[in-house]
């Protein structure tokens, strides 16, 4: 039996002519330090689901990535998270949105999956759920990021929601994992949409949109416009190519980020592994942050 794990930092990235070297390396040592936390996991025998987690979490505290610590701004000038975390042994499923001020919200998701009898919770009751399991929570400033600040302010001047930042980055950050016991575990964070309101949710935390798992099938973690990978259910479209169609995991990425999705008007990208250890990192977009490893590699890579 082999392992395998693969993580996003989002899709778009900022243009490869507008990056600095500083800021490339910046960006591929916080992938490296995600990859290795879950990498490390799975190594030691541990299980796809914490190994998703603790990828995501050190993305969420990384203002780098649209999560946790960097997400963007609301329209009304907040931070409103979103994730979700599913376990591909179980078919079980914990997701959150409209969070505020939880550090990590992969974490929340992850007791809602493990304790609660729900699926997915939101806003006010999220967070109280959350102080009931003694997530952690942090003050707003913990939150604030200068850049995050000034994307705001230009989308708020040009009456914009905007995917991330101009060079078109549809930041999330993900996770999927393959154990050594032959389970799967996907998992995916973001902030969402700068200058979002209305309560617009993302495919982030909505099963089969943003977060798959199946041990039949695949293990799949989305980053894109997240109101057509919701129109396109785009996790769970790869995972019925495979277990309806007969498709490979290449075949049913190819099928649905290079047809399915731009035929619709969709940009973005995804991470698949399946259960045999195959992987899939296809985007449609200028590039996509992200990285694999496994017993023998460990690769990162931004276009
Ligand atoms: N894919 C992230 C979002 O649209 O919120």
């Amino acid at each position: 039996m082999n392992y395998t794990i693969a993580i996003h930092g989002g899709a778009g990235t900022i243009l490869k002519a507008r990056m600095t070297p500083a800021q490339q390396q910046a960006y591929l040592d916080a992938l490296r330090a995600s990859l290795r936390a879950g990498n490390t996991i799975l190594k030691n025998g541990g299980t796809a689901l914490d190994a998703v987690e603790a990828a995501v979490v050190l993305m969420e505290d990384c203002p780098l990535f649209n999560a946790g610590r960097g997400s963007v701004f609301t329209h009304d000038g907040r931070q409103e998270m979103e994730a979700a975390i599913m376990c591909g042994r179980t078919l079980d499923i914990g997701a959150v949105t409209h969070v505020s001020k939880v550090r990590n919200p992969i974490r929340l998701s992850r007791k809602i999956l493990e304790i609660s009898e729900h699926v997915i919770l939101s806003g006010e009751g999220a967070i109280a759920f959350g102080r009931e399991q003694q997530v952690a929570f942090e003050e707003e400033d913990w939150f604030y990021d200068d850049y995050r600040y000034q994307q705001w302010q230009k989308a708020l001047a040009a009456d914009q929601v905007v995917l991330d930042h101009a060079g078109q980055k549809f930041g999330t950050v993900g996770a999927v994992a393959l154990d050594l016991h032959g389970h799967l575990a996907a998992a995916t964070s973001t902030g969402g949409m700068t200058n979002k309101k209305y309560g617009r949710i993302g495919d982030s935390p909505l099963p089969g949109c943003g977060t798959y798992a199946n041990d039949r099938t695949c293990a799949i973690s989305c980053t894109g416009h997240g109101e057509f990978y919701i129109r396109g259910v785009v996790a769970y479209d790869v995972s019925c190519l495979m277990e309806y169609g007969g498709y490979s995991l290449a075949e049913a990425c190819q099928k649905v980020i290079h047809e399915k999705q731009p035929a619709l008007g969709g940009s973005g990208g995804l991470i698949a592994v399946d259960s045999k250890g195959n992987m899939a990192l296809p985007f449609n977009s200028e590039g996509m942050y992200r990285g694999w490893a496994g017993k023998d590699e460990e690769q990162v890579a931004i276009w």
